[in-house]
């Protein structure tokens, strides 16, 4: 094929846009707002490929709006924005950007869960108000984390990171997933496999780390929420719709759990309003692998696949290969 004529909906970052322009004809989506379905719809008509975010669906209506698209290149390790079905009966192929986020994200599922066992918010909040009136012994006591139970719901990569963090604060953890890990594993995390019931009952933290799907949505709901102790704390990095945002509010504002740290929301860019007004929880805007190093790497990555399927090889991280050949 000769040059390959792409949409970015993005203008990703200068080493990104080093190794695409090389080899293709990128048009890149400039406006700092995201682009809305119309105009990604129409950008994306004639072009042969896409790398999108998790922001833009690419679905029937997309692939029969670009035809000629073959390769529909996600800028996230999540792909539930894409429907595999769809691309793969259509013979596009999907690629996502495993492994380089996870210890960036792992990272911030701690900053949330110190945030909110900590009260950091709070804390930052009363210093700018300028209504600190100095120290007093029960002044925005939090959880303690060191020695606690850390809680781990899906053990994959990611999973195992946010768990490998926590042998610095001497706590016991627990995990639990659909696929048991090796005993190798377990050994080096001091890990417990568990099953979800005794997980909830036991963990002082519950961290998600599981893909969203059809069986992880609404995981966490009413129900297991009231599993959880009444002292422990709930950190979302995964997908919003993995947690029951309204039960998570209901319980958060009646005390059956203690706290929440939250980067990712049932239906952003909204955030459950409930949830803005309470104190004990900490939102962050789906940012846990946005640092500039990871960001970067997830959009070389991107660009990797697509210049791998344009120039005839199997892309790297292709999560579809049924839609090639
Ligand atoms: C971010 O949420 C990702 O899936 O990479």
């Amino acid at each position: 094929m000769s040059r390959p004529s792409l949409l970015a909906t993005h203008p990703l970052f200068p080493e990104a846009r080093t190794l695409l322009n090389a080899r293709c004809d990128v048009e890149y989506w400039q406006r700092p707002e995201r682009p809305s379905r119309a105009e990604f719809l129409k950008q994306v008509a004639p072009k042969d490929g896409v790398i999108c975010l998790l922001t833009e669906k690419i679905d029937k209506e997309m692939l029969a709006a670009a035809p000629k698209v073959r390769i529909a290149a996600n800028v996230a390790v999540g792909y539930d924005n894409i429907s595999l079905p769809d691309c793969t009966s259509r013979k596009v192929v999907v690629t996502n950007t495993p492994g380089v986020l996870d210890e960036t994200t792992a990272d911030f599922a701690w900053t949330l869960l110190m945030c909110a066992a900590r009260r950091v918010e709070e804390g930052e909040a009363l210093c700018r108000s300028g209504q600190w009136a100095g120290w007093n012994l029960d002044q925005l006591c939090g959880g303690d984390v060191w020695g606690k139970t850390l809680g781990v719901v899906g053990f994959g990569r990611i999973g195992r990171a946010v768990a490998r963090r926590s042998r610095g604060f001497g706590m016991k953890v627990i995990y639990t997933d659909a696929i048991r890990a090796p005993e190798g594993v377990e050994h080096e995390l001091g890990a417990r496999y568990v099953d979800m019931d005794t997980l909830l009952a036991s963990a002082d933290f519950v961290t998600l780390h599981v893909p969203m799907m059809a069986g992880t949505h609404h995981l966490i709901n009413a129900e297991r929420l009231k599993k959880m102790k009444p002292t422990a704390y709930l950190v979302n990095t995964a997908r919003g719709p993995v947690v029951d945002n309204e039960a998570l509010y209901q319980a958060l504002k009646a005390g059956t759990i203690a706290g929440a740290g939250i980067d990712v929301h049932e239906q952003e860019p909204k955030i459950h309003a409930g949830l803005v007004s309470l104190k004990n929880v900490v939102l962050t805007p789906h940012i846990a692998s946005a640092s500039v190093e990871t960001r970067t790497k997830m959009a070389c990555m991107a660009a990797e696949n697509v210049l791998a399927f344009f120039g005839g090889q199997r892309p790297p991280n292709v999560v579809n290969p049924e839609a090639l050949g």
